[in-house]
């Protein structure tokens, strides 16, 4: 999936995972992170009749590109293997990781998504995320629309 420039162009960083020592290295580094900080969490999303690997879900402590400094939000993120994309996988995911991560005491999550990547504002949208506009990008080059829920909106 992340060796797929189609789907990493609309992530942070859009360079394609080259081989199977990478990827290995991107999971050690997703582990790492989680030890360090229960909120930076990625997971595999799994269909349960098939045990098909669609995607990923993810709640990042954002860093500011190139800078390495935290801003202090933590950012929900969903990618599925274009095999698996039409079917509700990343909705159910990320309602998921949310329902979770508010639960355990997150006090608010964000999301940008880059102009143009139309799929996944709408799986914002169906989320219930409220949308704050268009704009710079918070965390890497380019523009973004930005979408924001605290704990207190998501509970409700
Ligand atoms: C963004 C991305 C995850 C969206 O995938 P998706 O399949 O559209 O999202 P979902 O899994 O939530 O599925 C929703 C779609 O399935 C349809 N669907 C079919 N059955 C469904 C069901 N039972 N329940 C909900 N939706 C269903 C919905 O109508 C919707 O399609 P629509 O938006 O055209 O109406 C995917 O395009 C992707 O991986 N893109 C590349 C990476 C990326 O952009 N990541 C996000 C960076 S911000």
């Amino acid at each position: 999936m992340l060796g797929r420039p189609e789907v990493v162009r609309w992530l942070g960083s859009p360079v394609p995972m080259v081989d199977l020592d990478a990827a290995r290295e991107w999971i050690g580094s997703k582990r790492r992170r989680e030890e360090a900080d229960p909120f930076d969490l990625a997971r595999a999303v799994v269909v349960r009749d098939s045990g098909v690997v669609a995607g990923t879900v993810s709640l990042s402590r954002c860093h500011r590109h190139g800078t390495g400094k935290f801003v202090g939000e933590y950012e929900v993120g969903w990618t599925l293997h274009p095999d698996s994309t039409g079917h509700g996988y990343a909705t159910e995911a990320a309602l998921a990781l949310l329902d979770d991560v508010f639960a355990r005491g997150l006090p608010e999550a964000w999301c940008g998504v880059f102009v143009g990547n139309d799929a996944s504002c709408r799986v914002a949208e169906r989320l219930g995320l409220r949308a704050l506009g268009v704009g710079p990008d918070p965390w890497w080059d380019g523009e973004s629309h930005l979408y924001k829920v605290t704990r207190d909106q998501w509970l409700r």
